[in-house]
């Protein structure tokens, strides 16, 4: 059986793909949000998991506003990072798993959900700042990569509770795979901001900090707020909590933080990074 080892839940500012380029990790400003992933390596060179499942949201690389799947799944044997603008040049490509891959559309379909199934698919870099934090360096990424896009970009988007729903499914479908991979989920994004209109710059610390505390203990208590009332409180890019919110769905034991970090701003993004440890005893 795959076991679920646990959950990282990361902002994925592009300019942190920059910084990285340059070796900025220890200015002044950038240390505090890359000292957040210390404890991150630190349990990944102890968990060493074999899979990555990354709840992201797509910023216009692979989908565009003409054709948005709501969610979409990944199934394609490799995955590369394209720059959608930014200029990162990240070149390391990301292996996939397609067995895996297969099985979790089935059994997401199986539940009711009906996800894109993408045999070819660029990430761009809510998929590529976070593991290039979490696996900094030139070798190969030490796992395999499956991606789930959820739509938190063209309205309308998921309800919370429909992301925590597919987050669940998912978990479920990890848990009965035959296999004996070691997963980690992650959800990118996030955490309040906002980057155009009158309301650029927005951040809300209140809600950051409702969002950090309850995560691990309470996470249905994000499901309180609808999707409108989140770009209401945390901007129309913080929005993007919908994907930590699927990730959390996922974690279906129970969880116990390891690590969180909160710092404010990377860019115009009140930054976070949260590593959470999934215990075998799943709820039923
Ligand atoms: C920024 C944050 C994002 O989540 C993103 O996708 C692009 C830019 C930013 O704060 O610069
Ligand atoms: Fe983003």
């Amino acid at each position: 059986m795959s076991k679920i080892a646990g959950g990282i839940f990361t902002s994925h500012v592009p300019g942190i793909g920059g910084a990285i380029a340059k070796g900025l990790q220890q200015d002044p400003y950038w240390k505090p949000f890359f000292d957040g992933f210390e404890p991150v390596h630190q349990w990944l060179a102890a968990e060493k998991p074999d899979v990555a499942v990354v709840f992201y949201n797509d910023h216009g690389l692979n989908f565009f506003l003409d054709k948005m799947p709501t969610f979409a799944i990944g199934a394609a044997a490799e995955y590369r990072h394209e720059d959608e603008g930014w200029g990162i040049a990240f070149q390391r490509p990301f292996e996939g798993h397609q067995d895996l891959s297969w099985h979790i559309i089935e059994e997401v379909v199986a539940s009711e959900f009906d996800p894109v199934t993408c045999q070819s698919m660029l990430v761009d870099h809510a998929v590529a700042v976070p593991f290039e934090l979490c696996w900094p360096g030139k070798e190969a990424f030490p796992l395999k990569l499956i991606p789930i896009a959820v739509n938190t970009v063209q309205h309308p988007l998921p309800s919370p509770k429909r992301c925590y729903n597919l987050g669940q499914a998912v978990g479920r479908a990890i848990e009965s795979w035959g296999g004996d991979e070691k997963v980690v989920v992650f959800g990118t994004g996030g955490l309040s901001h906002q980057l155009e209109g009158g309301r650029a710059g927005h951040i809300n610390v209140d809600y950051d900090k409702f969002c950090l505390r309850n995560l691990a203990p309470d996470p249905e208590a994000l499901l309180q707020h609808d999707t409108l009332d989140i770009v209401e409180l945390a901007g129309s890019q913080g929005v993007e909590i919908l994907n930590w919110i699927a990730a959390r769905g996922a974690l279906r034991g129970s969880v116990r933080e390891l690590a969180s970090n909160y710092h404010i701003p990377i860019s115009n993004t009140a930054a976070a990074t949260v590593l959470l440890e999934n215990s075998d005893k799943v709820h039923a």
